[in-house]
């Protein structure tokens, strides 16, 4: 299904006069990077059990199988590119006041992609600290099936990423709820908007007023929350949304 052009129009309007933007994104953004997402037909829940790899206690269970999970992870992130939608999000922020990308992708495609405000909700995956004593942990080469130890407690080093049971990152939380309550449009970009607490902001942001544009080629949890909905695909709604709001916002420069 495609976004029809009314909803196109409709949304570009909003967009082009919003001050204050949040484009809240999911898996769905990245993957037409080739990065699989959640929870559509074949996604990573369908193949593999979160409570055997993105859990806490999984992890303190078997550390060397979650640490090869996720070294597979990123090696398929390391070889994957932005997509056309990372890149129309990164050219539509210098158009607001304030524009934000809060992200529940732990792949870095929107910083690689040049968005420079990006608060990454669910960590990332680039990053590891010691699962002990939470100290950062840096190394020029990982391994691939084991582990490391931390050098300073002994503890085993784990990805820098919010598993399953585990609060998110308590300031980058707090930075996000604060965008979503000033935002004036909400995009709501490849989620599926069943993951919680990060998919509460779009109901915050539809409680402070802002209106919800989704991004999807199917409706959602956060449909309902959605004041109009583009039907399609990231990589071929979002440069199209772009496209429309430069118009609208050339439109009013020469009106002015
Ligand atoms: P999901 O896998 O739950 O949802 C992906 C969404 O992307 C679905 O609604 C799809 O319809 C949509 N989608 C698929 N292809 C798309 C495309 N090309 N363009 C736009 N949308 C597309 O992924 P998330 O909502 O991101 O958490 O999942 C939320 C959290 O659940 C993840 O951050 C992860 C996972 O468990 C943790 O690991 C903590």
């Amino acid at each position: 299904m495609s976004a029809d052009g009314t909803a196109y129009q409709r949304a570009a309007e909003r967009l082009c006069q919003a001050r204050r933007v949040v484009a809240f994104t999911g898996a769905g953004i990245s993957a037409e990077s080739g990065i699989p997402t959640f929870r559509d037909p074949g996604g990573l829940w369908e193949q593999f059990r979160p409570e055997e790899l993105a859990t806490p206690e999984a992890f303190e269970r078997n550390p060397d199988r979650v640490w090869a999970w996720y070294q597979h992870r990123r090696r398929v992130i390391a070889a994957a590119e932005p997509n056309p939608g990372h890149y129309a999000l990164a050219a539509m922020e210098p158009h607001f006041e304030e524009f934000t990308v809060v992200t529940q992708n732990i792949d870095q495609l929107h910083q690689r992609a040049g968005s420079r405000r990006v608060l990454e909700l669910h960590g990332s995956i680039l990053r590891n600290h010691c699962h002990r004593c939470g100290r950062p942990y840096e190394a020029p080469n990982l391994p691939e099936e084991r582990a490391p130890t931390c050098p300073h407690c002994g503890g085993r080093i784990r990805p820098s990423v919010v598993w399953f049971g585990e609060l998110l990152p308590e300031d980058v939380f707090a930075e996000a709820e604060q965008a979503v309550a000033r935002c004036d449009v909400l995009l709501s970009i490849g989620t599926s908007g069943e993951v919680y607490p990060a998919a509460g902001l779009v109901w915050q942001a539809k409680l402070a007023g802002a209106t919800v544009i989704e991004v999807n080629p199917n409706p959602t949890e956060l449909t309902p929350a959605a004041d109009i909905a583009l039907r399609g695909s990231a990589a071929t709604v979002l440069p199209e949304l772009l496209r429309r709001l430069c118009e609208c916002r050339q439109k009013l420069s020469k009106a002015g």
